[in-house]
């Protein structure tokens, strides 16, 4: 039995074929039908609890048209409203987030609302014929849960708990103190392509040598490695009944890290030696890093500080569980932190969309020199104590990030190929079975299947 099958499987799921035609990603019509049978059912992840540490405290975030609103309560918990004034549909807020102390306030006719959406002063109220506002209207609501440190929103009053929408997520997630984690890096961007080409790029791993390892048809696919083996046979792809899924790859392991004579190469070599490993003990023999360094981590971790170790399997110290969570948030999960990475939707156009470039690390793993956000992001702020702030940057004049615009370049242009009529549909390899079933969820969505 290989390492990797020790993690648990997921039950397996069929899939009808669906050859995804491109106007899935052009269309107007289709981008429609997308937001009110998809969108507005879904759970989205939209905002960070460290945002709202104090009562008063809000996070405003877009969604496709929609803009939330959300607010941490008295109690401790958070509410989320559409960011509307219910006299004439002005906006509350404009920024991304800030601190009430008594009331939003409207800018048109000075509506107040408090924090938990009750209207508590209306100008010349004894004027409505429909009665006293403040007596009759509140903020509209959407439901809210926190998981992980986020908050989720759904717009669908009617929707399953969110535990129940991440199925099999919920407990794999949970072993790690997530909540602690905090944001050291976050690029954020407006792409010319549609939200799904950016997921449908995370929901597999068959580009990764040709976008990221300039493979071409001589290489010999079974010997790319670096520092994660992306090769499909050594992969372990999950979909949950819920319709998200994972790859599981094996990782932090030397095979293309060590030089002509063996020797381990940089950053793996620091990497040991946090770990109180000798790089020279592992000359000639970079594989056997992987189970050391999960035995060390196993040993070592707990008097340094990493909290959480005590929870979860050897794999996990090592290895990069990659999870697409349906519909919009791609997220490859370490033991010390994650790449976190979201598109949403344009307002009106089906050819853009908002794509976030962030990372997570925990709060042990900043002191490691090679910690894996270390070692695949050079410009993270390791030695942040604040969530680091978000860098709006500009496509094409800005970079979102290593490896990552990388990724982008593909977006763009597969956008401009999915315009052609004469592209027939996908044509797809098994180990792009989560593209497949992505695009059949998103219909059932649409025809009603779902939720
Ligand atoms: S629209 Fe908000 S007070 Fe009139
Ligand atoms: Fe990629």
């Amino acid at each position: 039995m290989s390492e990797v099958t020790r993690i648990d499987s997921w039950p397996q799921q069929e899939t009808r074929g669906h050859k995804i035609p491109g106007y899935r990603y052009t269309s107007k019509a289709f981008f429609e039908q997308e937001w009110e049978g998809m969108w507005t059912k879904v759970w989205l992840l939209l905002g960070r609890e460290a945002e709202l540490p104090e009562p008063g405290d809000w996070q405003m975030e877009p969604v496709g048209v929609e803009e939330v609103l959300m607010v941490r309560q008295k109690d401790g918990s958070v509410k989320a409203f559409y960011n509307v004034c219910q006299h004439r549909g002005n906006p509350l807020v404009d920024d991304s987030k800030g601190h009430v102390l008594r009331r939003f306030v409207c800018k048109y006719h000075s509506w107040a609302f408090t924090p938990d959406g009750t209207l508590n002063f209306a100008p010349d109220k004894e004027d409505f014929p429909e009665g006293d506002p403040c007596k009759n209207v509140r903020l509209s609501e959407l439901r809210c849960e926190t998981f992980a440190g986020f908050v989720w929103v759904n717009m669908d009053p009617d929707c399953k708990p969110l535990k129940e929408f991440l199925g099999p997520i919920w407990e794999d997630w949970e072993k790690r103190d997530i909540h602690t984690w905090k944001r050291t890096m976050a690029n954020t961007m407006w792409l010319p392509c549609n939200w799904k080409i950016v997921l449908d790029n995370f929901n597999e791993s068959y580009h990764v040598p040709t976008v990221h390892m300039r493979a071409t048809p001589d290489t010999d696919r079974k010997k790319i490695r670096g520092a994660i083996d992306t090769y499909f046979k050594e992969t372990k792809f999950d979909l949950s009944n819920e319709g998200h899924n994972r790859m599981v790859m094996k990782g932090g392991f030397g095979v293309g890290q060590t030089d002509e004579e063996g020797n381990i190469l940089e950053p793996l070599a620091t990497q040991l030696r946090y770990w109180d490993l000798d790089p020279e003990e592992f000359k000639g023999r970079p594989e056997d890093t992987r189970e050391a360094i999960q035995q060390a981590k196993r040993r070592l971790g707990p008097e340094r500080g990493y909290t959480h170790y005590d929870r979860i399997p050897d794999e996990q110290f090592t290895d990069a569980f990659h999870y697409t969570l349906f519909p919009n948030f791609a997220v490859s999960l370490w033991s010390d932190g994650f790449h976190f990475l979201r598109a949403r939707p344009h307002p009106t156009d089906p050819e853009q969309c908002l794509f976030d470039n962030w990372w997570y690390s925990s709060p042990a793993s900043m002191q490691e020199p090679t910690g894996a956000l270390n070692r695949a992001n050079g410009d993270a702020d390791m030695s942040a104590v604040e969530e680091a702030p978000v860098n709006r940057l500009s496509y094409p004049e800005d970079s979102i990030g290593p490896a990552i615009e990388e990724d982008v370049a593909v977006f763009v242009t597969q956008q401009r190929g999915f315009r052609s009529r004469g592209f027939k549909g996908v044509y797809l390899s098994k180990q792009e079975t989560r593209i497949r079933r992505y695009h059949e969820l998103i219909d059932d969505y649409i025809e009603g299947r779902l939720p």
